[in-house]
């Protein structure tokens, strides 16, 4: 028996839990541990940031917008791991996805607690809202899928379920994504940077995801450069669009923005910028295992 089976083998004899910062095999694993560290970081700062009474007459709101704000920024990040893996051809990333999903999981229960404890635990008003509040029935839904996501992530569960039906069910989190952008964005009248930011995000992932075949963008920079520019390209006639059809406001002007650079860059650049990293990643990627290969050869 090699070291990792004996490890594996000593942890289910004796059912030692499976600890987060531990890989398959029960060693320790810093990459596990370091995103540990990082998932559980925001969640300090708003306990901190609450305790040290910085919010005191706003807490409750204080905790709706932050568990909110969090739990969304690491479902989109939860979308990116499979997209990573294959673009940086880094495998180990993998090991991060359950715990990535499960810390998304963790913020959005809060969230919804918050909102509970914001309502003063009036279930029956609570209930009233979700069903009267489109923006909440849309939360309430994608809260709902995601818990099923998180009940059901357990190596015991993919077992019982089986790989098939497992994977089916884990695939609603697109859709999850999907309603997590709506619910965020209708609370706003204007586009806001960030619900405009993280929508363009999930576009692009969903379309790395959907191309396939003979149009497959993979790791080729430059489909990845395309892709990004035309994400890019897209955020901003969206957000054009979105403000010309609130505001009734020229459409051209507010496209022009995107061009004025003294008081801050529009998502649209970030999404080009960050694919464009990516795809820059991919070509190092690509470069380095040629060398390493004609070295072997
Ligand atoms: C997938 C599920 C959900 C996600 C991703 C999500 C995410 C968010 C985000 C990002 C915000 C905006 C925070 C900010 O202002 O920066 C927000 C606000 C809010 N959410 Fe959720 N949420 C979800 C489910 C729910 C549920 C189930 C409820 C309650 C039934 C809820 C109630 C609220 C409320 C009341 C606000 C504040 C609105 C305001 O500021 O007036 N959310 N949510």
């Amino acid at each position: 028996m090699s070291r990792p089976q004996a490890a594996v083998a000593a942890r289910t004899a004796f059912r030692l839990p499976a600890m987060p910062w531990r890989d398959r095999a029960g060693r320790f694993s810093p990459l596990k541990a370091a995103t540990l560290v990082l998932l559980v970081l925001p969640g300090v700062w708003i306990l901190a940031s609450l305790a040290m009474g910085r919010y005191s007459a706003l807490a409750t709101e204080y905790l709706i917008e932050e568990t909110g704000a969090w739990g969304i920024r690491i479902l989109i990040l939860s979308l990116a791991v499979t997209p990573f893996r294959r673009i940086l051809d880094w495998a180990a990333i993998l090991q991060l996805r359950r715990m990535v999903g499960v810390a998304a999981f963790v913020y959005l229960a809060l969230h919804l607690c918050a909102y509970v404890l914001d309502q003063k635990f009036d279930l029956a008003r609570v209930a009233g809202e979700i069903v009267l509040r489109t923006y909440l029935t849309i939360g309430f839904v994608g809260l709902s899928l995601l818990t099923a996501l998180a009940a059901t992530s357990t190596d015991a569960m993919i077992k019982r379920l089986g790989g098939r039906r497992w994977r089916m069910l884990h695939r609603s989190v697109y859709l999850i994504g999907a309603l997590a952008i709506l619910h965020q964005s209708m609370q706003f009248k204007l586009p806001e940077f960030e619900p405009t930011l993280l929508g363009a995000a999930y576009a692009w992932l969903m379309l790395w995801r959907a191309s396939s075949g003979r149009l497959e963008i993979g790791r080729s920079p430059l489909r990845l450069a395309l892709l990004s520019l035309l994400v890019a390209l897209g955020t901003a006639l969206g957000e054009a669009t979105w403000i010309h059809l609130a505001t009734g406001a020229d459409a051209t002007m507010v496209l022009r923005a995107n061009l004025d650079f003294e008081y801050e860059f529009r998502p649209a650049w970030y999404v080009l910028f960050g694919g464009l990293a990516l795809a820059t990643a991919a070509a190092a990627r690509g470069l380095f295992r040629m060398v390493r290969r004609a070295r072997v050869h």
